[in-house]
């Protein structure tokens, strides 16, 4: 049994290894499978700009790479707190549906544990 509070923890060292030289914002996640694997993700951002890729999505399309298809929860960690982006909204609503999403600051101060369909309703798909 994976904890949210380790879930977060694994985030927090995945946001310690972003690539986020431009927006000077890090960014990091951990996905949580169904059978209790954690993938991590964080922003690699590139020089081309809007061939960035965001830390949500980066540990779900690792996840979808390494074969995990069903998953549990994502937890979100930032400087501030900040919201996952639309685009990664879509892609956690496509590929790992209506799971538990805990977003947080690197402090975990302000912590929000939300779902995905409170975050994306009406979702496009
Ligand atoms: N970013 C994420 O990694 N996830 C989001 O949901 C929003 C934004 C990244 C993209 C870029 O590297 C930086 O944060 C600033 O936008």
């Amino acid at each position: 049994m994976i904890s949210d509070d380790i879930l977060i923890e694994k985030a927090i060292e995945a946001q310690g290894k972003a690539m986020a030289p431009y927006s000077n914002y890090p960014v990091g996640a951990a996905l949580l499978t169904n059978n209790d694997n954690i993938i991590i993700g964080f922003n690699i951002e590139s020089k081309a700009y809007p061939t960035t890729l965001c830390a949500e999505r980066v540990a779900i399309f690792s996840a979808l790479s390494l074969g995990h298809k069903n998953f549990k929860s994502i937890a979100v960690v930032t400087n501030d707190g900040g919201m996952p982006c639309g685009s990664c909204r879509q892609i956690i609503h496509e590929f790992a549906g209506d799971i538990k999403i805990i977003i947080t600051d690197k402090e975990k101060k302000n912590q929000i544990k939300t779902k995905t369909k409170d975050i994306l309703p009406h979702p496009f798909g």
